[in-house]
């Protein structure tokens, strides 16, 4: 019987960029594999990279429950599966690695029973499983995206980028996990910061299409989630206020954090030491990229296992 294997190759994301909560996320540079072989034994799940030894490598494994999803939904059974997974993305770094296990889990799955499928109903599957879709939008579709969900579906679209940039990310060594930080989050806000939020969306929408840098340095501020995770990660809020200071025309907390991720046209190099030494004032070591905006997401390899 001849077994098929399917590589997905899915971006790191960087969900919110400020004011976007839960709307905007931008696909990079820095990816994670999933390699899903038919096998004829039982199912198998090895994690090299990042979370090897933390992530599960049994049926509890996020790809693996995002391909049976879509095994279950497509009425699709291989008798077993072996799941290889690449992590070049820290988890737990608001930097979308959840979300690239459940679009690679899912686009693997898909592809493997015939492509029944759209992307538009992977979006869908994907988003009802990450419980937003800012992350698993970009993963899917590179770029940057806006993202809402309408009576259940995701609707989208790719931001129309007039020129390509670079961001630089610093990741402090920290753990904090995206329930954590969402459970930090208010009930209510006051009016006022809705309406801030609202004017920066608008503007940084504009800023980020026309490369704006000075706009963008208006609209990248935020009254609906930062200030209320700053204090979850020691150094956060000082750093992005070290890295404005050192000339950084915008700089948020990346996804649900601890990441930050920096705009700026230039100057990267320094603004990473900034920020790195205002992290190691608190006491944490950083990680840290200069990264392009990945405009391809998600890409799919077919091949024949033997
Ligand atoms: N929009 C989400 C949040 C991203 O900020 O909680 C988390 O990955």
């Amino acid at each position: 019987m001849t077994n098929m294997r399917t590589t997905v190759t899915v971006p790191a994301t960087s969900a919110n960029l400020g004011p976007g909560f839960d709307t905007l996320g931008m696909a990079v540079s820095l990816h994670n594999r999933f390699t899903i072989t038919e096998i004829d034994g039982e199912n198998q799940i090895t994690v090299r990279g990042h979370g090897d030894g933390l992530l599960p490598n049994d049926e509890t494994n996020l790809v693996y429950c995002a391909a049976e999803r879509v095994f279950r939904a497509v009425g699709y059974r291989p008798v077993g599966i072996r799941i290889d997974i690449e992590n070049r993305i820290p988890v737990e770094s608001g930097l979308g690695s959840s979300s690239t296990a459940i679009v690679g889990g899912m686009m693997a799955a898909n592809v493997l029973a015939g492509s029944p499928m759209s992307q538009l109903d992977l979006l869908d599957f994907a988003n009802e499983m990450e419980g937003h879709p800012d992350n698993v939008t970009p993963a899917i579709f590179g770029g940057i995206t806006v993202s809402a969900v309408h009576q259940g579906q995701a609707i989208h679209y790719p931001l129309n980028l007039a020129q390509p940039f670079k961001v630089a990310i610093v990741l402090p060594q920290y753990r904090l996990n995206t329930k954590e930080a969402r459970a930090a989050l208010p009930s209510m806000i006051p009016f006022k910061d809705a309406v801030f939020n609202v004017s920066r969306i608008a503007l940084l929408i504009r800023a980020l299409e026309t490369g704006d840098y000075e706009m963008l340095a208006v609209a990248m501020n935020d009254q609906l989630h930062q200030p209320y995770r700053f204090k979850l990660v020691p150094g956060l809020e000082y750093a992005c206020h070290a890295v404005r200071n050192a000339g950084a025309a915008g700089v948020a907390i990346s996804g649900s954090g601890p990441g930050i991720v920096i705009f700026s046209p230039d100057n990267h190099d320094a603004l990473i030491r900034t920020a790195s030494l205002s992290f190691g004032q608190a006491g944490l070591t950083c990680q840290s990229w200069i990264l392009d905006l990945d405009t391809k997401g998600a890409t799919v390899e077919m091949t024949v296992a033997g």
